[in-house]
């Protein structure tokens, strides 16, 4: 018999990665302040979005979702985001000027706070803590008291993701949205390989924006050129906290999640009788669900049955994670199975999750890897008559050094000298560019095989 939802149904059933809160009083008045704040997303947003995403379904636009694997209170700055967002423009302008596809920008950004984790203690020369749960839960330094989960972590998360929306907001209304803005290179760009080439490009864009102008379309006054939307996303996978931000949608009636505009499913959570699909389920945002090596296609079709019963188009993005040597031999069963059923889904390529390696004591991602995940991802489209319509990525605008390779990585031995991420490492604002570019040629190619 189906159960009927409320934002609290989840709590009958199996919710897995949940932190421990010892102080229920804490935590209850934790968790009502932030049930009394204002939401940090709207409606009408989720649908913009939503219809947005329903377009890359179809092949009419791409899905560029990048960031922190998870943001810290301790790397919060306007810099950092002001770079994070700049890289995000300038990756999707190499990505539209090459495909003459929309690109959607979605920031795992704003909320992107919380760690499903493999260990629920991590052991040092023989003592053992809580695990690291993300800012929002405990905190990262090995000590017992910083690894209690504290509920007034999500009070101060709350407080950034607020904040961080609002800078967003007004980059995205700003000069920093403009088209030729992200057209103009930046100190990362420079500093990287990729810096000829982006000029070049650059240079291009500026071209077509002056014959526009010369035209008599005042690109300072075409909307589409002098703004752009910047949505935010991340894994709706801290329950409570997630429920205290439901909203309802007044004219509709319906409940949405207020923490961000794309909420997704972990590859840990997506599980058959999980609290997270509950949770997810009556929400009217679009919802991502990994799909890791594990992911069964029969299952999977069951979940959409689940989480999008009406066929809703844009409402699922499934962003799959198989690492580079199994996705062409792992993607295709799950393609056939979710055809078969009919639903319309939005697939995205995660190229970083199924390619984590352990080097010089750290954990890294090739760059060789993450580009043969997204070549065969796109390979197994094309074989299949489907579409690749989106990337999934983690990134950071810094300078660090946390994936080897590329043109601009570092090797196993200078891991050590920038290594910054929180939890997983992060392409570099060099590597990212030069995913772009490369990622460009391939999503052209793409383009192109459809006819
Ligand atoms: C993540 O996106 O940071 C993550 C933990 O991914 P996954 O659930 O796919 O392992
Ligand atoms: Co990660």
């Amino acid at each position: 018999m189906a159960n009927i939802w409320s934002p609290a149904s989840w709590r009958q059933f199996e919710a897995r990665q949940q932190p421990v809160y010892r102080d229920r009083g804490a935590l209850a008045d934790a968790l009502a302040q932030i049930g009394s704040f204002p939401p940090l997303v709207f409606p009408n947003e989720i649908s913009d979005l939503k219809a947005d995403l329903a377009e890359a379904a179809d092949g009419r636009a791409f899905l560029l979702q990048g960031g922190d694997c998870a943001e810290s209170f301790a790397e919060f700055s306007p810099d950092n985001i002001r770079d994070t967002f700049q890289l995000i423009m300038q990756m999707a302008m190499v990505l539209a000027f090459a495909s003459k596809l929309r690109v959607i920008k979605v920031g795992r950004l704003a909320g992107q706070f919380a760690k499903p984790r493999s260990t629920e203690l991590e052991e040092k020369e023989g003592v053992a803590l809580p695990a690291y749960r993300g800012d929002i839960i405990n905190d990262i330094g090995f000590a017992p008291t910083g690894r209690q989960a504290d509920p007034s972590r999500m009070l101060r998360a709350y407080a950034q993701a607020a904040a961080t929306l609002n800078l967003l907001r007004a980059f995205a209304s700003g000069a920093q949205g403009r088209m030729d803005q992200a057209a103009t290179s930046s100190r990362i760009i420079d500093a990287s390989p990729s810096a000829g080439r982006f000029r070049e490009l650059a240079a291009r864009v500026d071209e077509a924006l002056d014959f526009l102008a010369a035209c008599g379309l005042d690109p300072a006054s075409a909307p589409q050129l002098r703004t752009t939307s910047f949505y935010t996303s991340h894994e709706a996978l801290l329950l409570p906290y997630e429920e205290a931000l439901v909203r309802s949608d007044g004219p509709r009636g319906r409940a949405y999640g207020s923490s961000a505009h794309f909420l997704w499913i972990g590859d840990r959570t997506r599980f058959e009788g999980s609290a997270h699909v509950e949770f997810l389920r009556g929400l009217d945002n679009p919802i991502g669900i990994k799909c890791g090596p594990s992911t069964n296609p029969d299952m999977l079709v069951r979940l959409l049955d689940t989480l999008n019963p009406g066929h809703e188009r844009g409402r699922i993005t499934l962003i799959t994670r198989l690492g580079h040597g199994d996705v062409e031999r792992l993607l295709p069963p799950l393609i056939r199975a979710v055809r078969l059923s009919g639903h319309p889904v939005l697939w995205s390529c995660d190229p970083m999750h199924g390619n984590t390696i352990k080097a010089n004591g750290y954990k890294t991602r090739p760059f060789d890897r993450i580009l043969d995940e997204v070549r065969g991802f796109f390979a197994v489209h094309a074989a299949e008559g489907t579409i690749g319509g989106g990337i999934h990525i983690e990134m950071t605008g810094q300078d660090v050094t946390e994936c080897t390779g590329g043109t601009w990585g570092a090797s196993e031995h200078n891991l050590g000298d920038r290594y910054h991420t929180h939890c997983d490492p992060r392409l570099n604002g060099g590597q990212a560019i030069e995913l772009a570019f490369l990622l460009s040629e391939i999503l052209n190619d793409a383009v192109k095989g459809r006819g």
